[in-house]
């Protein structure tokens, strides 16, 4: 059985490397061997990694790719990408370059209003609160004056606050429910500065407040946070053409493709156990953009899935029409994404991919997010509406297979040559290499 620690965020690295090694691997050198192994030689960069979080033993290797190509808004932009599943840049870059040639991409943020909440239990009267929030509103916008006073120079600020009386979900719960515009940064330190502020405010006032009773006065506080939940937060991008310039080489007929493209996305419409690999899909394209770019892919997701189930069940986050002869295929997604604070200025290859993307706004970035989601969705239905989604996912995961076998660079020239005219499997692939070192 293995040994509990005490102080283990005080220990040094190395220390906190022997201790894991000695603990829990059968071959303690060779654990820190491999630990070390994925340090990097720059110091300097070391430590910023190392000081991201608590406990840092080592990085994490996710490869960092690009899809050129990207006619969005009629401008090209190329799409840094952090995944580790093989065919997602591929599919992203062929999207990029297919739609290059019908029109590009258009992407239209729609709002970008985010929302914080004070959670607090008032056991009371309740019009009698509705009067004091009225009474008290100025003082939450004054009393968060000196948190509020950059971000108003930036355009930003609280935009509003409102009581919910949401007494009906749980006896005596009430929020102080409060919108704000955040401009280039997520502002997820910013909201909850503020919250905090409200809800400090909301308690000092109830607690002199003439009218409130002795109980009334008592307000409590459960808690303050920002809501990922921002759906006032939104940013379409949409592709469309004439039906029949869909055709290409493995749509030879586009009038049947499009109709069934049309089909698969009405089916993850309608049916939640194919809406969540559809919208996967989705979130391929998008996480792979939002981690390369420094932002929060779990609040992203868990935002984007409560959207995808906004009407009462879990439902495509894309759409698809042919109307006229015109095909067109968008979403509508939710994004609370910064490009300044937070990573944006810390992580250097944050940096880089900011950078490789012009610096974007916090919008234009939306819009580019937005987009590699569609492209991403694109590619897939696109595959298993045709050819199956297996011929190009297996042809990317090749090498994979190959470097488990540790295959040298002859087997590797064979295996490919093989594989060119044959069907790709594991097993397949797993034979043939047997064969050849028989
Ligand atoms: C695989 O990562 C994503 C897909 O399953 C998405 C889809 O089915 O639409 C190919």
């Amino acid at each position: 059985m293995n040994n509990a620690v005490a102080g283990f965020s005080k220990l040094s690295k190395e220390e906190k490397i022997n201790w894991i090694a000695k603990e829990y691997f059968s071959n303690p050198s060779e654990a820190i061997a491999l630990l070390k192994n994925y340090w990097n030689t720059d110091e300097k960069i070391q430590k910023l990694h190392d000081e991201f979080i608590e406990n840092t033993i080592t990085n994490f290797y996710i490869p960092l790719g690009v899809a050129p190509n990207f006619l969005i808004n009629n401008k090209y932009s190329a799409i840094p990408m952090a995944i580790e599943e093989s065919s997602v840049v591929a599919a992203a870059s062929k999207t990029a370059k297919f739609w290059s040639t019908r029109g590009g991409f258009k992407a239209t943020v729609i709002n970008t209003e985010k929302i914080g909440q004070v959670h607090f239990i008032y056991k009371g009267d309740i019009s009698k609160l509705e009067l004091f929030f009225i009474q008290t509103k100025a003082k939450f916008f004054s009393e968060t004056e000196s948190i509020t006073k950059n971000m108003q120079k930036r355009g930003g600020g609280i935009l509003d606050i409102v009581l919910k009386d949401k007494t009906n979900l749980l006896p005596n719960y009430f929020q102080l429910h409060a919108t704000f515009e955040t401009k280039d940064s997520m502002g997820a330190n910013f909201i909850n500065s503020c919250l905090e502020q409200f809800a400090k405010t909301l308690r000092e006032e109830a607690l002199v407040y003439e009218l409130f009773s002795v109980t009334e006065k008592n307000i409590q506080i459960v808690m303050s946070i920002l809501s990922n939940y921002v759906p006032n937060c939104l940013v379409r991008a949409e592709v469309s053409c004439p039906v029949e310039e869909l055709k290409e080489k493995h749509i030879p007929n586009p009038q049947e493709f499009a109709e069934r493209f049309v089909q698969a996305v009405q089916i993850a419409e309608v049916e939640p156990y194919r809406a969540v690999t559809h919208n996967k899909g989705i979130m391929n394209g998008i996480d792979a953009v939002v981690l390369a770019t420094g932002n929060d892919f779990r609040a992203v997701e868990a935002g984007i899935h409560a959207y995808a189930s906004r009407n009462g069940h879990y439902s495509s986050l894309s759409h698809a029409k042919i109307e006229n002869g015109i095909f067109t295929f968008w979403l509508e997604i939710p994004l609370a994404l910064g490009t300044v604070g937070g990573l944006t200025s810390l992580h250097p290859l944050v940096k880089l991919s900011l950078e490789m993307l012009e610096n974007p706004s916090a919008k234009e970035l939306m819009q580019v997010v937005a987009v590699a989601g569609l492209a991403q969705n694109f590619a897939a239905l696109r595959s298993l509406t045709t050819t199956g989604i297996q011929e190009g996912h297996m042809k990317m995961h090749l090498n994979n297979i190959i470097n488990q076998f540790e295959a040298n660079d002859d087997e590797r020239i064979l295996v490919h040559k093989y594989f060119k005219k044959n069907t790709i499997s594991h097993s397949a692939v797993v034979d043939f290499i047997e064969n050849l070192r028989k």
